[in-house]
């Protein structure tokens, strides 16, 4: 499908990589709904999208995908600008912490926004997915996309170092995303995770030393001088480029659970996310957080 006249939402787009996807899908036509925490940085992000994209259909949602309550409303606020149609969902708001918090819900934050916030959001807007004749999900994930998820330390219980337990809700996000698709088989939705490769963004420029495992702690500094020349604003051009792929390309409408790499092709997913066990011990905690009532 072509984006043009499309509703698009991008999660995470008031800054970093989601900002660019939004601008990118402005420019190709979308009608885009940015989302992101904080009023100035959204009416900022608006005037310099509608601004460089040349598309003045480009407007803002505050809410902090941390919050259930939030997410929630966000859903309903979309769903009613946009018509009750929403064509294409990029969840794309991520999160990583150096020590373990917890959300007003009781949710590991990390976890609440990177796993949690995308399965709730998806749900809750699904009545406006399903009145597009073609919607199209898709999941950023992130991290080194391989190793194993600890069943007993889901929520950073037991033990928490920051890009470690950050990791482990990426391929718990992959792991709900592929038993999501399979959820919407028979539905006009598709869902699909992209990996947008690494860029120097606000999220790892405000990672402290102790967020990094303790054997990559003493680099640090040189990562620190490293970054913002290798994964500069090249690459977070280049960061984008499976997500617009998958939200806009004609090729793909009918592509449903897959999982495309950071050169926007299909590549096969972790081991962990095939196992059914984890898949399921995943999922049943995602709707047990969706189903409980929250604050108002
Ligand atoms: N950067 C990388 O190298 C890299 C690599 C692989 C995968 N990823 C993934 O790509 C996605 C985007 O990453 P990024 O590096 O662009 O991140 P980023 O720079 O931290 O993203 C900034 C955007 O996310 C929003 N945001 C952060 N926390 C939020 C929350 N709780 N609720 C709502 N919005 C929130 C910010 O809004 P405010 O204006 O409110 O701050 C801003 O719009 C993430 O899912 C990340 O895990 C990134």
């Amino acid at each position: 499908m072509s984006v043009e006249g499309k509703i698009v939402m991008v999660t995470g787009s008031t800054g970093g990589i989601g900002k660019e996807t939004a601008r990118q899908l402005a420019a190709l036509g979308a009608s885009v709904i940015l989302v992101g925490r904080d009023k100035c940085r959204a009416d900022a992000a608006v005037a310099d999208l509608r601004h460089t994209s040349g598309n003045d259909d480009v407007t803002a949602i505050t809410a902090d995908m941390s919050r259930l309550r939030d997410v929630r409303r966000l859903a309903q606020e979309a769903s009613g600008r946009a018509g009750g149609v929403v064509d294409v969902l990029i969840n794309n708001a991520g999160a990583t912490r150096s020590h373990r918090e917890v959300t007003e819900d009781g949710i590991e934050t990390a976890f609440a926004v990177n796993v949690v916030a995308p399965f709730c959001l998806t749900h809750w807007l699904m009545p406006a997915l399903t009145a597009s004749r073609q919607a199209r999900v898709i999941n950023i994930t992130g991290g080194i996309p391989r190793g194993q998820i600890d069943l007993n330390n889901l929520q950073g219980e037991k033990s928490y170092v920051g890009l470690s337990f950050y990791n482990q809700t990426k391929l718990a996000q992959m792991a709900m995303s592929y038993r999501f698709a399979q959820e919407l088989a028979a539905t006009p939705v598709t869902l699909n995770v992209a990996y947008p490769g690494h860029a120097y963004t606000s999220m790892n420029k405000n990672l402290t030393v102790g967020t990094y495992p303790p054997l990559a702690r003493p680099i640090v500094p040189l990562l620190r001088l490293a970054m913002p020349v290798v994964y500069g604003h090249r690459a977070l051009l280049r960061a984008t480029r499976s997500s617009v792929y998958l939200a806009s390309s004609p090729e793909e409408r009918r592509t449903n659970g897959a999982y495309f790499n950071s050169k926007a092709k299909p590549t096969p997913w972790p081991d962990v996310v095939l196992d059914g066990t984890t898949r399921n011990t995943i999922w049943e905690l995602c709707e047990m957080q969706r189903d409980r009532p929250t604050t108002a």
